[in-house]
């Protein structure tokens, strides 16, 4: 097996698959980051619960293993996505409490579409008084407790707590195959009540999952990930995307009745080829940071050449704050730079081999053309008011061929390497490009062109004794 696939930054799973981040919190402190875990993949079949992370620094992580195992009649079919949330000083010792809330997935045996019959989705909190060690599940909302119009299909809870309520935001498709998000409240976190849906005024898929709220300089901004998307225009004929819509000036997400939403102003967070179902927090210290899971459902690229016995990682944590125009954008949170080590300048026609296989590479352009490639096989080029990234190489891309995002003259430029995941930041984080690939070298080649500036930095492995 290839494993110099590897990564020194990027948490993937020891074995098996991963997908979604789950329960994102700073918590008494560490940094907690559970995530969708089938440890028994490829195995078919393979159950689904949480693994968890922990770290003291977003860079340096430990994995603790199972965190929520599929093992109650309410999650028989997979313990899925959904939030953490930190109760300040409402622990037995007088320091904080962890909750975690999650949708239990059934499957019924028997003749069903599983989108009108034979689902059940339950809503379950777990509470953790020191973040590792997790108390009873307890069923909070079941199939019976939806609205009406709803399918079967309604999941993952983000909750948060504002103006003395808590409020739950879940991800539904209604009977007539329309993706939308409802709203419940609560005065406990425990017992919850309808308030209301937030939904597009023109159909946006059909259906919504991973449902986030960004709340930044007193605005709002509803994370969704609309499915069925794959026959619009811009969307490469991929089924589901990842993007975030304003709340309308005046109007809450806490908040009852219907909410009625911009659908053609979704921005996608991120312009790869992988990159699904994020999710926010804020930290300790104030910081709303993103986590994305760099993988796709159903993509009809590869993950997981040559029989890995691991599939998937998820993204660098991002730092999210409001653009000037109603875009967010989205840089590498500031402690990744402690794993820079060496650094090299590079300029028109330089070329340079690097020790191992990650790099961390910041570029100044004068807004001409450039392009960075990267082991010969991927480029990134920035021209024409674009930023493209293009493989040349159909083993290193395994299926994956060519994105682009406008983005206007590019100013700065940044290139994150990591083994088998690259992710691009273009123009203050205005623009992201997230993308796996495959290269067969042990080290990194470098190559720049263009009139630019650059710094390359070999980057350590922070994910050292950790696999
Ligand atoms: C998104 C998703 C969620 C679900 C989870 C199951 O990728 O489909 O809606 O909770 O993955 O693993």
């Amino acid at each position: 097996m290839h494993d110099t696939w590897r990564m020194g930054f990027h948490l993937m799973p020891p074995t098996g698959w991963l997908n979604d981040p789950n329960g994102l919190c700073q918590f008494r402190g560490t940094y907690h980051v559970f995530h969708q875990y089938s440890p028994d993949w490829p195995a078919p079949g393979a159950a689904r619960g949480w693994g968890h992370f922990v770290s003291d620094d977003l860079v340096r992580w430990r994995h603790l293993g199972i965190a929520v195992a599929p093992d109650t009649p309410d999650e028989a079919s997979g313990s899925y996505s959904g939030c953490a949330v930190v109760l300040r000083g409402a622990a037995p010792d007088g320091d904080d409490l962890m909750r975690l809330y999650y949708t239990g997935n059934v499957k019924e045996p028997g003749d069903h579409d599983y989108v009108r019959t034979g689902r059940r989705s339950t809503q379950i909190l777990i509470e953790s008084a020191d973040g590792v060690a997790l108390g009873e599940k307890r069923a909070l909302l079941r199939t019976g407790d939806y609205p009406a119009f709803c399918t079967r299909h309604v999941r993952d809870p983000k909750v948060w707590r504002e103006d003395g309520s808590w409020w739950m935001l879940l991800g539904a498709r209604d009977i007539d195959d329309r993706g939308l998000v409802l709203r419940l409240r609560s005065d406990d976190g425990v017992a919850w009540e309808y308030a209301g849906d937030a939904r597009p005024r023109e159909p946006l898929g059909y259906m919504w999952e991973c449902p986030d709220r960004v709340a930044l300089d007193g605005r709002e901004w509803l994370s969704a990930c609309p499915q069925g998307l794959q026959s619009l225009p811009w969307a490469h004929g991929i089924r589901d995307h990842a993007g975030y819509l304003p709340v309308p000036a005046g109007k809450k997400l806490a908040g009852t009745g219907e909410l009625v939403l911009d659908g053609g102003s979704l921005r996608l967070w991120d312009h790869g080829f992988d990159f699904y179902a994020p999710q926010t927090f804020v930290d300790e210290s104030g910081r709303t940071l993103l986590i994305g899971w760099m993988g796709m459902p159903e993509a009809p690229y590869e993950s997981a050449p040559d029989g890995l016995s691991w599939c998937h990682c998820l993204t660098v944590p991002r730092e999210i704050t409001a653009g000037a125009d109603g875009a967010l954008l989205q840089r590498p949170a500031r402690e990744l730079e402690t794993l820079r080590g060496a650094a090299h300048k590079l300029t028109d026609g330089d070329e340079l081999r690097l020790g191992e296989h990650r790099a961390d590479v910041v570029a100044h352009g004068a807004g001409g053309p450039l392009e960075l490639a990267l082991d010969g096989a991927l480029r990134v080029t920035c021209a024409d008011g674009a930023v493209r990234l293009s493989f040349s190489d159909d083993a290193v891309g395994v299926g994956r061929t060519e994105r682009t995002v406008r983005t206007g003259a590019v100013r700065d430029l940044r290139v994150l390497v990591d083994s088998s995941a690259v992710e691009v930041y273009a123009n203050d984080g205005a623009a992201v490009l997230s993308t796996r690939w495959f290269p067969r070298a042990d080290a990194l080649d470098v190559a720049l062109s263009g009139d630019v500036r650059a710094t390359v930095w070999e980057m350590g492995d922070g994910m050292a004794g950790t696999y």
